[in-house]
């Protein structure tokens, strides 16, 4: 045997359609991030006690609690022993028997069928109709690890399996959240990107999406358009008229609707409301009633963000009835998704009812964590928009504020010379001096020129208070430190400095020509000397005294242009 080990897998032979895909909510920020908490721990002194991460959507991981009731159903799920105990309330062990009941062998540890358990389903198909007002159909539920299973499956129908300008074109909007970017590399599919109008609290133009397809068109075979709403990272949240125009556009273009409405019970601002796709499509009667449509919701978010229990359904209207054939042998294969993780969606869908002993609990529990992110969303708003040098729309939904730096030319020019985009440079920065862990807008996209960051909200009020103060003062500092002068403003000002210098220069010289000249004719006259030598001097002074103006004009032209 040879002592070296040839790899099968090296970095020439890794799919490189693994390498190229970024997620920048877990990106080097984050790494840092970790490594700055292991040397705290190992003692080492930084200039604060310890990492706050406000990187990523993790309810639980800053401080929010379970919802009681979920928890009691998933325990009483897991060991059904419990269900003789008097410790767990009577609608809770009905939930958890309901369940069990529709489980092979009566157990949570047997396969369901591939979609999903169908009593989960037939919950949340009546939690849309509830929702929507309009009937939904158990057979377009599917169950699946999180809504980003769901997102992975959904695309991988609408793939091409050809490359060039074969493969299929997915719009998605930017900023974006990441899955989409590196599922769409993974997939070897075509990403048609299209910017969010951050001047109009992110709202979606048509016109922009008509131009991002028009462009792509020439490149891939556009199949389908991703939105994002409630938006992250932005926080937006879309009104009935701007969805009502999306669906037009997608009628128009022949795409598939992927809706991601995870943050749907994540709503802050006065006035927005969450409407869902389905809803507004079915509102609009035919045809748009008949074009297909996935909406993906997660067990991650909303008031319990449950995500480490990875529930999450799609559901999935007006397949071709060949394709939902293709579509559920498709979700066979995987198997299944958790069935502890369908038990989660199953209590959000399905929550305890009034009268219920576990009814008034549930209640007071999920609306205090709603009124809690609701009083952070505004408070975040509001503080980041006090901040010289930052602007940041209203946090109108979902969990993250994505505000808007405004970086000095010199912190520009520091961050490239680090060969680091101007907002990770930022962001590492705010990470070394007070420990505050975000993600840099580029994580995202963002126009070409902007920089942002993302921040969640998650933090619980008295820590996130902190955490922003810390930032303010980080904030300042770094548009101090960087708002000096510039390689680049240094020579601007040496150019303006040489022309005001000619500038007052020039004429004293014409003065002394003319004196000069002056002299001279004054000596020729009382020499006697001939008129011709006078003409002469004459025109000497007269082009002496153009070519000085004339260079004066320029210079001055100069100086109103550097
Ligand atoms: C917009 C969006 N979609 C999908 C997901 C994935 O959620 P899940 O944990 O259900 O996979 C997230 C998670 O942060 C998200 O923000």
């Amino acid at each position: 045997m040879g002592s070296k080990t040839e790899n099968v897998l090296t970095m020439d032979t890794l799919n490189p359609n693994v390498i190229e895909p970024q997620y920048a909510v877990r990106g080097p920020v984050v790494t840092r991030a970790t490594e700055l908490e292991n040397e705290i721990k190992a003692g080492l002194k930084k200039p604060f006690a310890q990492v706050v991460k406000a990187n990523i959507g993790d309810c639980h991981a800053t401080g929010q609690k379970p919802i009681t009731y979920i928890r009691q159903v998933l325990a009483l799920c897991t060991y059904p022993e419990l269900l003789k105990s008097n410790e767990f309330p009577e609608d809770a062990k009905s939930h958890a028997k309901r369940i069990l009941d529709g489980c092979l062998g009566q157990s949570i540890g047997s396969y369901p069928e591939s979609c999903g358990l169908m009593v989960v389903r037939e919950d949340v198909a009546n939690y849309i109709a509830e929702r929507d007002g309009y009937p939904a159909d158990a057979k377009d539920i599917v169950l699946c690890t999180g809504a980003s299973d769901g997102i992975k499956a959904v695309m991988t129908l609408l793939l091409t399996a050809k490359g060039g300008t074969d493969s299929a074109g997915f719009m998605i909007p930017i900023p974006q959240y990441p899955l989409y970017s590196a599922a769409i590399s993974e997939f070897g599919a075509y990403p048609i990107p299209y910017y969010l109008n951050e001047k109009n609290k992110w709202a979606l133009d048509v016109s922009e999406l008509e131009r991002a397809i028009a462009e792509a068109k020439p490149n891939c075979k556009p199949r389908a358009i991703v939105v994002i709403n409630p938006g992250n990272p932005t926080g937006s949240v879309l009104t009935k008229e701007n969805i009502k125009d999306v669906i037009k556009f997608a009628h128009r273009h022949k795409l598939f609707i992927m809706a991601d409405e995870v943050y749907q019970h994540n709503i802050w601002a006065e006035g927005a409301e969450f409407v869902s796709f389905k809803k507004v499509l079915q509102e609009m009667g035919a045809p748009y009633n008949k074009m297909e449509l996935a909406s993906f919701m997660s067990a991650s978010k909303g008031f319990m963000g449950e995500c480490g229990y990875r529930g999450g359904y799609a559901e999935v209207i007006n397949l071709h009835p060949e394709v939902r054939a293709h579509f559920v042998k498709f979700a066979s294969v995987n198997l299944c998704a958790p069935v502890s993780g369908q038990a989660v969606i199953d209590c959000i869908v399905n929550p305890p009812k009034p009268g219920g002993p576990s009814y008034d609990t549930y209640i007071k529990e999920k609306n205090d964590v709603l009124a809690k992110l609701k009083e952070k969303a505004e408070f975040v708003t509001e503080l980041f928009n006090s901040i010289e040098g930052i602007a940041c729309n209203e946090v109108m939904g979902a969990m993250y504020a994505f505000p808007r730096i405004y970086l000095p030319e010199k912190a520009i020019e520091a961050a490239k010379a680090a060969g680091q985009t101007p907002d990770s440079f930022y962001c590492f920065a705010l990470l070394e001096e007070t420990g505050i862990c975000t993600v840099p807008g580029s994580g995202f996209r963002q126009e070409p020129g902007t920089f942002h960051f993302r921040i969640t909200i998650l933090p619980q009020m008295d820590e996130l208070k902190a955490v922003l103060d810390k930032f303010k003062d980080f904030h300042l500092g770094f548009l101090a430190k960087y708002k000096g002068w510039t390689e680049e403003s240094v020579s601007i000002a040496i150019i303006i400095m040489i022309i005001i210098l000619l500038l007052l220069i020039l004429p004293l010289l014409l003065l002394v020509i003319i004196i000069i000249i002056i002299i001279i004719i004054i000596l020729v006259v009382v020499a006697a000397a001939a008129a011709a030598v006078v003409v002469v001097v004459v025109v000497v002074v007269v082009v002496v005294v153009v070519v000085v103006v004339v260079v004066e004009v320029i210079l001055l032209l100069l100086l109103f242009l550097s």
